[in-house]
């Protein structure tokens, strides 16, 4: 996108990891860093100072990507690394829409996408908080879209759901045990990336990437009794060669 001319913000935890990722980008002046945490609720303030900074004053699209992984069953979890997965993943949420709907607000044709996961359709044995944050998060913009037609903001709110996507995701964060990786339809982070920026100028309200990913979409919504079966049968393999 900043390719195009367009000015960009990227927002992590790490410092170090967000100049990393702007070296990357071929118009590295149009990219604005925050190193903040989605998941406080000092983050809206954070982000209106990065914007009156400098002098931003309109955003054309926001994409909440910033999630963390949890695998364990429910016996297993230890309430901090759920509270932990609700905070990154569901009440993000609420930080990141009241930080920058105003600023949407601003925009013509201002959109707002979550990365969520196919998950959302089927929640697997093993990954039930992350399964109940995303579907949470969800929730959360569902109810959002409404308030906004309510108020007749041009705001759209557009949900996109990988599978699994070859990152360190399923790594980088502590968890209380072990599942079988999503690893259906695994795809490259910069195949999905080009399916997102895609998808950032569609209008359609929701996208799995990839013909695979639609697929199991349309399967574990409309046959969820075969989605069910095919999870059980995986998970006990998981456990036996475990
Ligand atoms: N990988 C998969 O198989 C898979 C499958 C389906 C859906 N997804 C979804 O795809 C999205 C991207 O996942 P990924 O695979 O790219 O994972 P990743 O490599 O671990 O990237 C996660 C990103 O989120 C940022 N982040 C995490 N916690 C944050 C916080 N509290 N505040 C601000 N930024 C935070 C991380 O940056 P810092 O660590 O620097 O903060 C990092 O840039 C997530 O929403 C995930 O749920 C992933």
């Amino acid at each position: 996108m900043s390719e195009r001319g367009e000015r960009l913000i990227l927002c992590g935890r790490d410092n170090k990891r967000l100049h990393a990722a702007a070296q990357n980008l071929a118009a590295r002046n149009n990219v604005f860093l925050l190193a903040a945490d989605v998941a406080k609720p000092d983050f809206p303030k954070k982000f209106a100072a990065l914007m009156s900074q400098h002098k931003l004053q309109r955003l054309d699209c926001v994409i909440h990507n910033a999630a963390i992984n949890h695998m364990g069953t429910l016996a297993q979890t230890k309430l901090e690394n759920a509270e932990n997965t609700f905070r990154v993943n569901t009440y993000s949420v609420l930080h990141v829409t009241s930080a920058t709907e105003p600023y949407l607000s601003a925009a013509g044709d201002p959109r707002f996408i979550l990365v969520s996961s196919l998950m959302k359709y089927f929640p697997m044995p093993g990954r039930a908080v992350y399964a109940a944050s995303k579907a949470a998060a969800e929730q959360f913009l569902l109810a959002w879209k409404l308030e906004l037609k309510a108020r007749q903001s041009p705001i759209r709110v557009q949900i996109f759901r990988p599978a699994g996507i070859e990152t360190d995701f399923h790594h980088n964060t502590t968890t209380d045990g072990e599942a079988p990786k999503s690893d259906i339809s695994r795809m490259s982070a910069a195949r999905v990336a080009r399916y997102l920026a895609d998808f950032t100028q569609q209008n359609r309200r929701e996208m799995a990437p990839g013909y695979m990913n639609k697929l199991v979409a349309f399967v574990a919504r409309h046959f969820p009794g075969v989605t069910r079966r095919i999870l059980l049968r995986r998970y006990k393999k998981h456990h036996r060669s475990a």
